[in-house]
């Protein structure tokens, strides 16, 4: 079932008595925020929200379960709490808890990275399209960025961002790629890695996992086991994708027990709330939820895929939980008249002007939005 207001608040146990303002629920994604926070108005009721890869289910029982037994913490500072997410993340991962670093969101993370790693005279390599944060991050904070644009058949061009890689402080490596939606197996990164130790053998190699639980691709693996016998490879997870929670913002670094180290005086201090805390801390095991949400994203996708093929359009290769379409022109006024029928899509991704990203919303609201999408297609 989608998080209707109704059925986070009834999931709570709150009664709905007011006390969730409704600003709360009207919101835009964060992701998609990155781009016009400020240009683009609150989101009408009912909006089909498929522009920032959310999952539109929401967290699973546990997570309700933990948010409830949680809230009588609200006045304590996270300690406690905090060491029980390390706990349980180290555990998951088979790792020590000195090689796991929180993050408010995953953002956090990336954050940390670019100003541990990167200066003046240490670049940010980054990928034209992927993630913009880091390079966000880096920009703002005066730090030089070289962006190299994916190849043709939307995958990041590995080799040419490892021949950028010389006196770099990080190379950010988005393993799924958003917003492309493409992955490279397990193979092909170990063998990335050694051409970037080629290049440049001091540049910290930040892999963004954040869609790994979507990723059906057989010869992707983790590289995770890579972040912990290398000091020079840092990898970010997120809670806000398979898990549902996106808006309780919670993240981790994986990384070798120096690195993790250079990263930690980067954090905010306690940037993870409570909530989002036992929320995370009974999520990241409950293997039946995982897996519940991998299946909804499959079938929805498959459908949305199918709609797309059907009228004749090309969709990438998806390993996450989004898609990309080329629609073969200017993608902007069919984002407009599909936001004006109540269905957001995701923003523009220069250079991939003419290509629509959108993200799998339910079943429900993918039947709904193909409908409006046939529309302004037409
Ligand atoms: C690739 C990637 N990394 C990181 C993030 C940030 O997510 P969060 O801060 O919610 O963990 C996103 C958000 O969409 C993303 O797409």
């Amino acid at each position: 079932m989608p998080v209707s207001r109704r059925h986070f608040v009834s999931a709570l146990g709150l009664g709905g008595a007011g006390l969730l303002s409704p600003p709360l629920f009207g919101g835009r994604g964060h992701e998609a925020r990155l781009a016009d926070w400020l240009a683009t108005p609150a989101a009408p009721a009912g909006l089909i929200r498929l522009d920032s890869n959310e999952n539109p289910n929401g967290p699973g029982a546990r997570a309700f379960d933990a948010i409830r037994a949680m809230f009588g913490e609200a006045n304590r500072y996270p300690g406690d709490p905090e060491r029980a997410l390390i706990i349980a993340i180290a555990k998951q991962h088979g790792v020590a808890e000195e090689n796991v670093v929180l993050g408010c969101g995953s953002s956090e993370i990336l954050r940390m990275c670019v100003e541990a790693f990167c200066s003046s005279a240490q670049h940010l390599v980054t990928a034209s399209p992927t993630f913009e944060l880091p390079a966000n991050f880096a920009r703002t904070m005066g730090r030089p960025v070289v962006s190299v644009p994916v190849d043709g058949k939307l995958r990041l061009d590995l080799d040419a961002m490892a021949n950028k890689s010389g006196g770099a402080g990080l190379i950010f490596f988005c393993n799924p790629n958003n917003p492309t939606a493409t992955v490279y197996g397990d193979a092909a990164v170990r063998e990335w890695v050694a051409h970037v130790r080629r290049e440049s053998p001091a540049t910290r190699i930040l892999i963004d996992e954040a869609y790994h639980e979507y990723v059906d691709d057989p010869t992707y693996k983790s590289a995770i086991p890579m972040a912990l016998a290398d000091p020079n490879i840092i990898v970010s997870r997120t809670f806000s994708k398979v898990f549902g929670m996106a808006g309780l913002r919670a993240g981790y670094a994986i990384a070798h027990r120096d690195t993790a180290r250079r990263l930690q005086p980067w954090r905010l201090g306690s940037g993870v709330n409570v909530l989002a805390l036992a929320a995370a801390t009974a999520s990241i095991s409950d293997a039946e939820h995982i897996a519940l949400e991998q299946r909804r994203n499959r079938e929805a996708k498959a459908f949305t895929r199918a709609f797309f093929e059907k009228a004749g359009y090309e969709v990438g290769v998806s390993e996450t939980n989004f898609l990309m379409i080329d629609l073969k022109r200017d993608m902007r006024p069919v984002r407009e008249a599909c936001r004006k029928d109540g269905v957001a899509v995701g923003r523009p991704f220069p250079p991939l002007t003419t290509w629509l990203r959108i993200s799998i919303g339910t079943m429900d609201e993918m039947q709904k939005a193909t409908e409006v999408l046939r529309k302004a297609l037409a």
